[in-house]
């Protein structure tokens, strides 16, 4: 008997039919795919806020570190206001303008207040007179910012500014191994875009949640207190880490719970 011969062994066929219906089955539906996209803009929100207030104190330290100059005028509404000015030219964007009933809306109210609160709690620090250093600098506000909207809003979301591990100084700031896995197997690879930042949709605290880590790298401004050379100490009391130019020296890590 002649019988036509399948070009595939029949179980080969199987098998394939079977990937293709699994694989249909697994594939995200479109509205999953709409959920993450909402999110990865949230999160880059929030993150480009925080960077934009983090700038405003980078722009004042001198400022800040001024022992002859008593009141700063650096209260929490003014600092806002200028971190906005400069999220708006970074980015076109105005948070005021969301939705107060909305997620995004309600994360970006919690993220500002946590800006002006911990401005106008720290007036006594900034406005010292005859005292150089204070120890606010951007990194020191950036984590008073973060651990204020944890507390507003930590059920729902949080940000954290991270870094690779060997680097980090405040034990707060150590990466989770979600964190570090980006950061060694992702954005230290010799191929991985500079600034891109890695997202999943993954577990946080045993929940399900969106995540994203922005990659920051260090600026010549950085280095004189996390530069060359290792080990010296810098005007806060840490240890320099011996970084350079463009070397990968933090990330912003961005929690959206499901
Ligand atoms: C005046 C010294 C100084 C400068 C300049 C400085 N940092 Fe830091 N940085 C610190 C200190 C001190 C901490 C620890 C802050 C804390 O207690 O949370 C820190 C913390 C950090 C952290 C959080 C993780 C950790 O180690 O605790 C990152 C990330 C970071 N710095 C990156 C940068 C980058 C990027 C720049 C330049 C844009 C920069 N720093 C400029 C002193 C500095």
């Amino acid at each position: 008997m002649i019988g036509s011969r399948p070009a595939l062994p029949r179980p080969a066929i199987y098998a394939l039919i079977l990937l293709f219906i699994v694989g249909f089955l697994l594939a995200p539906l479109p509205t999953a795919r709409a959920a993450e996209a909402d999110d990865a803009a949230t999160a880059m929100r929030l993150a480009d806020l925080l960077r934009s207030a983090r700038t405003v104190i980078s722009r004042n330290q001198d400022l800040i570190n001024d022992p002859s100059v008593g009141d700063k005028d650096l209260g929490g509404e003014k600092v806002l206001q200028e971190a906005l000015v400069l999220l708006q030219e970074r980015t076109g964007e105005d948070p005021r303008g969301t939705d107060p009933e909305s997620r995004e809306g309600r994360l970006l109210r919690a993220q500002m207040e946590a800006i002006v609160a911990v401005m106008d709690e720290n007036q006594t620090t900034i406005n010292a007179r005859d005292v150089g250093f204070k120890g606010f600098i951007p990194a020191v506000f950036a984590r008073l910012v973060n651990e204020r909207f944890a507390e507003k809003v930590g059920n729902e979301a949080r940000v954290k500014v991270t870094a690779p591990e060997r680097l980090v100084r405040n034990r707060k700031a150590r990466p989770d191994d979600w964190e570090t896995s980006v950061i060694e197997d992702d954005f230290s690879r010799p191929d991985w875009p500079k600034g891109t930042p890695f997202s999943e949709v993954t577990e946080a605290s045993g929940r399900e949640a969106f995540r994203i880590l922005v990659p920051e790298y260090y600026a010549p401004s950085c280095l004189s207190c996390h530069g060359e050379p290792a080990g010296e100490v810098d005007i806060t009391g840490y240890p320099k880490e011996g970084g350079h130019e463009g070397d990968l020296g933090a990330a912003i890590s961005v929690i959206l719970f499901k």
